[in-house]
């Protein structure tokens, strides 16, 4: 039989769990295919489903969290095949459907899709051997699940130009300075950082995470007054969760809260 694509788990002593999902095709540098990534959306579903769950984590391997979409693949497709079918991209939103915090964390090469994918999860923790691009252009073609888009409200115009016309990599400082990336930790720390992230996250109320994760997310699909009232109201909202009054209650009696996602 032959490996699974990618490779799942569950963490964590909490109420809340922490999913770890592992992109598991290490010889082929993680290359994205369509059946790798009908796995990963159908893994990312039953994660944010299950009620245990308070976050997931997305890493490849120490050599590459992913080298892109798969060029052995794509090679033999013509135009007819990818309009019709959605080759390639027709999974790829299913990420960005996760209502749960979503980080990746990277080592390694994270190209193409594989950077486009990192940029899709909430946050990016990356180890220091971590390296960025979009090196499509190299190839006779741009990036197609938002490489373009996401780039440029990441780091700015001039480096993601920079990036998708030269098909340069950025290192981990680089992309730590340019803000693509929230922190960057030794390579041999970069589990127990993320994970360490993870179980905090796990630790608030679910309500709550997923009200600041769709606020934050407004601040790039909305004119600021818009997303000011996305926000406002969300923030009312929250008073009528339980967990609020727990979460002040126990700060004021100097207590750890214990949330219970409601
Ligand atoms: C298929 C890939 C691959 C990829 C690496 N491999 N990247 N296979 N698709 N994207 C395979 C190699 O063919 C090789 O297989 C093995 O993985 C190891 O790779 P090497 O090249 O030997 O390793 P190294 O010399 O260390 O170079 C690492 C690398 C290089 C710099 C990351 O592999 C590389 O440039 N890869 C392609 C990166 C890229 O162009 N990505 C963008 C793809 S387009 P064998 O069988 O020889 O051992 C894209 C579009 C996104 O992502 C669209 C989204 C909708």
């Amino acid at each position: 039989m032959s490996d699974p694509l990618i490779l799942t788990d569950v963490r964590g002593d909490g109420p809340l769990k922490v999913a770890v999902i592992t992109l598991n095709r290490p010889k082929q540098l993680n290359a994205l295919n369509d059946a790798l990534m009908d796995e990963l959306g159908a893994a990312l579903k039953r994660f944010d489903a299950d009620e245990g769950i308070g976050c997931i984590v997305i890493t490849g391997s120490e050599k590459a969290f992913a080298a892109g979409a798969d060029i052995a693949a794509m090679a033999k497709w013509n135009y007819m095949d990818v309009y019709k079918s959605d080759y390639i991209t027709r999974n790829w939103e299913t990420l960005k459907t996760v209502r749960k915090p979503v980080i990746a964390a990277v080592a390694g090469y994270a190209l193409g899709g594989g950077c486009e994918l990192a940029m899709m999860c909430d946050f990016v923790i990356a180890a220091d051997s971590a390296r960025f691009g979009q090196p499509e252009i190299k190839l006779g073609i741009i990036p197609g699940a938002g490489g373009t888009q996401r780039l440029p409200r990441a780091v700015g115009k001039a480096k993601a130009m920079d990036m998708v016309l030269t098909g340069r990599m950025m290192d981990a400082a680089e992309a730590e300075r340019a803000g693509l990336v929230s922190r960057v930790v030794p390579a041999d720390k970069l589990m127990e950082e993320a994970l360490a992230a993870a179980d905090a996250i796990c630790g608030y109320s679910l309500p709550s995470l997923i009200a600041a994760k769709e606020s934050v997310n407004r601040a790039f699909e909305a004119p600021l007054n818009e997303g000011m009232l996305f926000e406002r109201r969300a923030f009312h909202a929250l008073f009528a969760t339980e967990d609020q009054k727990e979460g002040m209650d126990a700060f004021l009696n100097k207590r750890k809260p214990a949330f219970r996602h409601r």
